[in-house]
């Protein structure tokens, strides 16, 4: 049992010592009632919660920065690795378990979520173990005309989100949440308590975009919010192959990512039954526009007449409610619905990232759905990038894939039975499907999307065993030129490569 492993015993000692709290409050082993609801409450994906996943030693969930700062004195000083969890939305569920045969407790923030709009200078304070659905909600509740550009799922953390990057529906706008981040609260390997100033500017660039988990624990974010209008339009309108989806896909690819920047129009391709039967694919142009619907009509009727979008297909709306619609809430669902911290969809899923910088050739798109109705459930969705996203230098923050790139893809699948053979149909199905792809999207390196965590590409050994040179396969796919100043920054502040894990980034010096 827990209790009688002499490594835990003095560990909880240390945080007992060092926080000079009860650690009852928030410290949760194995033997404690509560654990296992803890540890399960924001497993997203149920492959990583299975009586075989390694299981922490210990939940311990702050209630202020200075348990944040004993845990890692203590971890450091028995040599416990840490798992830092905001929403645990990780898809390979690194924020709560470890593929290493090693003693780890989770660092779990979710007690730690307050938001703090400061509407007078359109900013906010907000706690990493806030979802992004709570930060809507409250920013919304502040000014009908404030918005922030993040993703489009709500339940997600904005802990992992913001670290990785983070997109949705103003992604052509005002680019990612991360470029939205003026200013962060966060603690180091040795346990101090730093704000930009006192972190100083390296590691502030690292922590907007470079993943989280590598440089410390980021305990709040300050953010920039952004002007939206009182009305924005959504529509949501599906074509199949015998509708002309192909036809409709091509156009998209030239203009999807040079619209006007209050235009975003995403893709989401899926098998469907057609009129006879058939199994076919479905493309889904799923939009938002900042303006009314009159003037969403009269751009779409410009640039894109081929979709025939009528008046009848568009709703307007708040942007709170537009965050509702697309996170596939029913019409009239009231907003109280994002602080709601019940709401979860679990299942079991796989995905997979790409980047486009050249149209996929019209005619090789028969062979991308034949390759699409080989697998059983698969959903490819497209995010045009471009507006803002071309604006700002790939060396701004470590998220690299702006200028030239059209659009990502992201290959995504989900099942519900816990079949060993049912996931691995499915991930199988996935690396051909990854496979076929490498023609037609961006090369040398390819590239993904770290908030899209994908080990098949590679991953740290272990934490005596990593290198830069190692990791420049798969750090150069999240990061591009962007890794070897990452890994320098993480030798820099992490010289004893204390937060390390599957994919962080590991330490290199000049
Ligand atoms: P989680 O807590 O699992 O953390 C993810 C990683 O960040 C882990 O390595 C963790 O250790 C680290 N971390 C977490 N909190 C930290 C902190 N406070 N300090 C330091 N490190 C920390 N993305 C997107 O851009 N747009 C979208 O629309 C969506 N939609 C979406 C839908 C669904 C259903 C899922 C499962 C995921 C997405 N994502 C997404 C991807 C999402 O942005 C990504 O998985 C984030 O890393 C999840 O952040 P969480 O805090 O929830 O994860």
């Amino acid at each position: 049992s827990v209790t009688s492993n002499p490594l835990c015993e003095s560990f909880f000692q240390c945080l007992y010592q060092v926080s000079n709290t009860i650690t009852s409050d928030f410290v949760f082993t194995q033997n404690d009632t509560e654990y296992s609801s803890l540890l399960q409450s924001t497993i997203i994906n149920l492959r990583f919660s299975t009586s075989t996943t390694p299981k922490p030693l210990a939940i311990i969930t702050p209630l202020t920065y200075s348990h944040v700062q004993s845990t890692i004195l203590c971890s450091k000083r028995f040599n416990v690795q840490i798992r830092i969890r905001s929403g645990g939305h990780d898809y390979a569920g690194l924020s709560y378990t470890s593929l290493y045969q090693t003693s780890f407790v989770v660092l779990d923030l979710q007690e730690l979520r307050s938001v703090k709009i400061e509407s007078d200078k359109n900013a906010a304070w907000v706690e990493t173990g806030a979802t992004v659905g709570e930060l809507y909600y409250w920013v919304s509740q502040a000014s009908p005309n404030l918005g922030f550009p993040a993703g489009v799922c709500t339940s997600v953390g904005v802990g992992g989100q913001v670290s990785g990057g983070g997109f949705g529906t103003l992604i052509r706008k005002y680019g990612l949440a991360a470029d939205n981040v003026i200013d962060a609260r966060i603690v180091d390997a040795n346990g101090r308590l730093l704000d930009r100033e006192t972190m100083g500017e390296d590691l502030f660039w690292a922590i907007r975009g470079g993943g989280g988990g590598s440089f410390g624990v980021v305990v709040a974010w300050k953010l920039n919010l952004v002007y939206v209008p009182d009305k924005v339009t959504v529509f949501s309108v599906s074509k199949s192959l015998e509708q002309g989806g192909s036809s409709l896909f091509n156009k998209w690819q030239y203009i999807g990512h040079k619209l006007s920047e209050d235009l975003f129009i995403r893709l989401i391709i899926l098998p469907g039954l057609n009129e006879a039967g058939t199994r076919t694919m479905q493309l889904t142009f799923n939009s938002m526009f900042l303006g009314n619907v009159d003037m969403l009509i009269e751009i779409v009727t410009d640039s894109f007449p081929e979709l025939g979008i009528q008046e009848s297909d568009c709703s307007e709306m708040t942007w709170i409610e537009s965050i509702l619609f697309f996170d596939g809430y029913p019409k009239g669902a009231s907003s109280d619905v994002l602080i709601d911290r019940g709401h979860k969809a679990k299942s079991y899923f796989n995905a997979k990232s790409d980047y486009v910088q050249e149209p996929i050739p019209e005619e090789k798109l028969e062979d991308i759905w034949k390759w699409c109705l080989e697998g059983d459930k698969p959903v490819l969705i497209m995010e045009p990038h471009g507006g803002k996203m071309d604006e700002i230098d790939e060396t701004s923050i470590p998220y690299p894939h702006r200028k030239g790139n059209l659009y990502s893809i992201q290959y995504f699948e989900q099942w519900q039975d816990d079949s060993t053979e049912s996931s691995e149909k499915r991930i199988s199905w996935m690396r051909k499907m990854y496979e076929n792809m490498t023609p037609y999207v961006a090369k040398n390196p390819r590239a993904a999307y770290v908030n899209y965590r994908d080990l098949d590409i590679g991953q740290n050994d272990n934490a005596n065993n990593t290198s830069y040179l190692n990791a420049l396969e798969w750090g150069r796919k999240y990061f591009g030129d962007n890794f070897r100043r990452l890994a320098l920054v993480k030798g820099g502040v992490d010289p004893d490569n204390f937060f390390f894990y599957e994919q962080s980034i590991p330490r290199d010096y000049e």
